[in-house]
Order: structure tokens, then sequence, then C-alpha cells
């Protein structure tokens, strides 16, 4: 839930730790700082606030300068925000920042005031650790580092500078992801490979268990004994500018647009002679032919993906498909056998509740599937097969593109399943894989009506509360257009089936209530009008999102998005875009920082 980076080199250290923080804002925004070596002592700067906050802190009170430094960007979970609870956090000879959580830090606290060190500012758990470092400091980082490890637990990484070794930063990981990039005679640390593309491609990953030291512009590795470790150097397959808005306004537009490219990028290398081929990915006909039960386990919009990933699979393959939110999973001890198949869906692959998942169904003997856009991360790497989804790096906290690439994978998985089972034939098969490969065309013009979603967007900006619904597929693809509303324009959105309404909802409808009904199935298109009428005859004010063909008597919509048609199974696909941009342009009307809405992060890597 945080960002932490690191720098040791010849530019100026503030500079860079500022720069790599701006591109982990999205790990959250509620406090930064850094700390810097300024002839040959610590200095720090931190503030409450945003990125900008501190930038124009150190403006007027002046940055520490100097080449080496750590730095830090926040998502309260000890303490409200505030300078003193902001990273980084000092003992007499240590400074520290850290991302996740230390889950014994009262024991420790209290250890160490029973031994005198009562010297604590904040009410974080962070600070506790930079004491106990202290505490066990005897001069030699490496071996006091190690003890503090063994003594700590938790999930976490830490950027570390001892007073004593200047232009030195050391780095562990335990859990939470860090990579520590290298370039001509610099070094750097982050949370992630975007903080430093605009510096260097090369990168090395820290594993669980490793400490890195970066001194003199070289990099070396140990692990938790003390042992050295030889790495592979990796390089981004990405560069500055898929990091940066490119001429757009926000983030979250920029990646709206990026979501053909997105789609064609990760399916195509997954279609083989017009048929789905997921072998590259450890999937074998074989192993699709032997489950008989899948789960689908994710949080947030990954979970909606699996929605629809739930009907379709279900649909095609005759395959009982169970989605379930990862924090409840985890806790009920589901029923699992070793013929079943648990698919993991996670943009960044580091979840703490999906990588817990992922953990218990493991223990349980169930096999595993990662779908995850992030390379390398936890849950990629440790789930039996994994499928990447080739979005490139999602910077904005509301995901658009992640999710759209997602349910591409859904449909190539369900529809390899499905023949794999002998549930369709191979003539049926090569028929929806061509459908799936003319969605990238068809999503860039379902994003040219961005006008007539900004033009609806402004009837809903002074909604206090509205609603989604859907029946079958669009059901699926209404819960993430509600969330994505109420993510970032902070209208309170519920999805509701359609159907189910009248027993219970209907009672919350009102004059002028807005309610978004996504009518894309043909064959429940009937259904869903009858709904709609319901709630318009109620007072509500409708809008309809549904295909540039469906026949229905206008009068029951206020408002209609018409979208370009396709098969019906793949129109989730087409009609997810002008959700994106009702959200986004609601949020934007409403004047909110669309990419980093309030008291969200984009990975959450805490329960
Ligand atoms: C956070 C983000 C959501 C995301 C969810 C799951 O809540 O704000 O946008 O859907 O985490 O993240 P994951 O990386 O596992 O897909």
């Amino acid at each position: 839930m945080c960002g932490i980076v690191g720098y040791v080199g010849p530019r100026d250290c503030s500079d860079v730790l500022v720069s790599a923080l701006t591109k982990l804002e999205y790990r959250g925004y509620d406090y930064a700082g850094i700390a810097v070596f300024e002839n040959g002592k610590i200095e720090v700067a931190k503030s409450k606030g945003r990125l900008s906050d501190l930038v124009a802190k150190m403006e007027k009170e002046g940055k520490p300068k100097g080449h080496a430094g750590i730095g830090h960007t926040r998502w309260a979970t000890h303490g409200e925000p505030s300078d003193v609870n902001s990273h980084p956090h000092s003992g007499r000879r240590v400074t520290i920042v850290h991302n996740g959580i230390i889950e014994n830090y009262k024991d420790i606290k209290k250890f160490l005031i029973e031994n005198d060190r009562t010297e604590f500012l904040s009410d974080t758990d962070t600070e506790v650790v930079a004491q106990l470092l202290d505490f066990y400091y005897d001069g030699n980082p490496i071996r006091c580092i190690r003890k503090v490890l063994h003594e700590i637990r938790g999930s976490f990484a830490l950027g570390i500078v001892f007073a004593d070794r200047p232009e030195t930063v050391y780095a562990v990981r335990c859990e939470s992801p860090l990579i520590v990039g290298q370039g001509p005679g610099e070094a750097f640390i982050a949370s992630d490979v975007p903080a430093i593309i605009k510096y260097t491609k090369d990168y090395y990953l820290l594993e669980y268990g490793e400490i890195a030291v970066l001194k003199n512009g070289s990099v070396s590795f140990c692990d938790f004994h003390g042992r050295m470790v030889e790495k592979e150097l990796k390089t981004a397959d990405f560069d500055e500018d898929s990091a940066e808005k490119g001429g757009f306004e926000h983030f979250m537009i920029k990646e709206i647009h990026e979501q053909p490219t997105a789609v064609k990028t990760t399916i195509t290398p997954r279609i083989e002679d017009g048929l789905p081929n997921l072998s590259e990915c450890g999937i074998t006909k074989e192993t699709l032919k032997s489950f008989n039960n899948i789960f689908i386990v994710a949080c947030g919009t990954a979970m909606h993906a699996g929605m629809v990933g739930k009907y379709v699979i279900e649909k095609l393959a005759r395959v009982s498909v169970t989605v379930d939110i990862a924090s409840e999973f985890r806790y009920r001890d589901p029923l699992l056998n070793t013929d079943d198949l648990v698919i993991i869906i996670s943009q960044s692959g580091e979840t703490a509740d999906s990588k817990a998942v992922l953990n218990l169904v493991k223990e349980k003997g169930a096999k595993t599937l990662a779908i995850v856009n992030v390379k390398g991360s936890s849950i990629a790497r440790e789930a039996d097969m994994v499928i990447y989804t080739h979005a490139g790096p999602e910077i904005a906290v509301a995901s658009t593109k992640a999710y759209m690439v997602q349910l591409s994978v859904m449909y190539l998985l369900a529809f390899e399943m499905a023949f794999a089972k002998g549930k369709i034939t191979e003539e049926k098969c090569r028929r929806l894989t061509s459908e799936l490969q003319k969605t990238p065309e068809v999503i860039e013009k379902a994003i040219g009506l961005s006008y007539n979603c900004q033009y609806i967007s402004t009837k809903l900006i002074t909604a206090d509360s509205l609603l989604y619904i859907g029946r079958g597929l669009d059901y699926a693809l209404s819960m993430e257009g509600s969330l994505k509303l109420k993510e970032i324009s902070y209208i309170h959105s519920e999805s509701y089936a359609a159907g189910e309404l009248k027993h219970g909802t209907i009672s919350l409808i009102t004059e002028g209530m807005p309610v978004i009904a996504v009518a894309t199935q043909t064959s429940l298109l009937e259904k869903t009008i009858s709904n709609i009428k319901e709630v318009k005859a109620r007072g509500a004010m409708t809008i309809v999102i549904c295909d540039d063909e469906a026949e229905f008597d206008d009068e029951v919509a206020d408002h209609i998005i018409r979208i370009p048609k396709i098969s019906e199974m793949l129109m989730p696909m087409v009609a997810t875009v002008p959700m994106q941009l009702l959200a986004y342009y609601t949020s934007v009307n409403k004047g909110n920082d669309v990419d980093k809405p309030r008291n969200l992060a984009k990975s959450v890597t805490v329960e």
C-alpha cells in the first residue's frame, strides 16, 4: 500500500527520489517523505498529503542535497495521516522507509520500552523497526538487519540507511515487492519498475528473504543468512512513454484509449491457426479437460472480470464456476478437491488477500492458475500456471485496461476449455475466436462515443445515489460499471440484477434518481426493458446502454448510449467502455482527482 524508492549515484538524489515517487503515488498518497545523505549526515524531509505537498515544502524550506537516499509515498495504515506519522522514520543512527505491515510491532515496542528505548514519536509500526535496528546496531549493518529480520513478523519491504555508512542504501524484501535498478554508475530501489524506467530499464527482482546493498553505483545481494546471492539482470519490456500521460489529461483516459492495443497484445500470441492456444502459459488441452469445478477468486475489479468469466465458462464449457471475493474465500474453509482449478485474477499480482488464497489453495492440493498483469509478481510466480495479461503499466487507481484484458483472457480460456471438453465444435470455437479478434476494432469505435458519455455525465453529477441494473452478462458487467463510478465520482452506486429490483430495492427509486440499465443481451432485452419501465414509472431518470441494432420503445429511456454490436457473448468487452467513460467524465465534471481518488490505493498489500 506504499511505494518505496532509493538511489545511489551521481544525480541529485532528492530529484531522483521525487521523480520515482511520482510514478508510485498510485500505491498511496496520504503522505510522502525522503531521507538523503547531505555532507555525510542524514537529512529528512516529509509531509502529510500528496507528493506535491512535500515538493512545495522543500521549495520553501530547501531540499536535502546529496547523492544517496531513500523515499516513500504512503497509504495510511497505522495512525492518521500527519507529518509525524510520515516516513522516513528514524532511530538514533538508522533511518528507514517501509512498505507493508509489521504484525508483532506492539510486542517489539514493549521489548524496546523495557530496555529503556522510549523515544517514539509516531503511531507507526515502522518507527518500531527503525528503533529495533538502532538497538541492535553494532557497526555491522548486515548483521544488524539479519538479526531484526529474525524478530519481526509480517509482509514488508524496507529501504534503510545507517548514519555511519554514508552513500550506501540497504534494501530488504519479505513478501512486499521490491526491485533494484542498475544503470551505469548508479543504482535504484523501487516498489515497481515504472518508478525508475526513466533512468534505466535494467533491474533485479529482489526475492523473498533477500537483502541488497547499493554502494558506489553498484549492487550486491545476500540472503537472510548472510550468504552472497547471484541474481539475473532483467530488462523491462516497456519504456518511459508507457508510464507517462502522453498528452492525455489523466492516466485513466489514456488507459481507456490503450484498450484496443492491450487486447490485441494479450490475445494475439495465444491464438494459433484460428484457435486459442494457451500452451505457452503451461496450459494444455489435457489439463483443461481434467477440472470438475472452477473457483475464481479475486478482489475489486479483478473479481468482476471473474463474474463475466463465470457466465462464459459455464455457458460454453459446462463446468460449474464459483466466483468469490478473496477476503471471504480465505476464511470460509472452502470445499476444495485436488481435481478443482482455482483461478486467481490480479492486476498487480501482489494483493494480500488474493495471495493468501493462493497459498491456502496450494496447501489443499488444488491446481492454481494466475491471471496477472505485472510480470514476476508474487502471485504470478507462485501459481502452478500463469497467463500474463499484456496491458502494460496501469497507473490510474481505477482499473480500466487491466479489466478489459482480464475479460479477453476469460474468453480465450472459456473457448479453449469448451473445445477441449468437447462441448463446442471446432467450427464454433473458430467462430468465437475470430469474433474475439475483432473486438479491438469495436472497442476503438466505442471509445469514439466519448462525446455522448461526456454529455450524459453532466446529468449524473448532482445525484446522491444511483443504480446500475442488468441481466445475465449485463448484470456481471454492471457490477464493474457501478464500482468504477463510485470509486472516482464519489456518488453512491449499487449494481442490481434487474429482475431482483422489485424484491426490495425498487423502494429506493425517487423522482430523478439515475438508473443506468445495461441491455446488450438480445435474448434478455425484452425482460430488461420491462424492468426499465418499472423504474421509469416510479420517476427514475433512465440511461440505457444497448447495441446499435436493439429495438425497443425509445420512450423508456431518457438517454440512450448505442454501442457497436458484436456477438452477444462478447458484448461486455464493448459495453464496458461507455461505463468507464461515464465514470471518468462524471469525476472530471465534479472536479475530483480522477487518477488518485480519495482513500484508495491501487495495490492493496495489507488485509
Ligand atoms: C484495489 C484497486 C482495485 C483493484 C483491487 C484488486 O482495490 O483499487 O482497482 O481491482 O485492488 O487489485 P489487483 O491488483 O489484485 O487486481
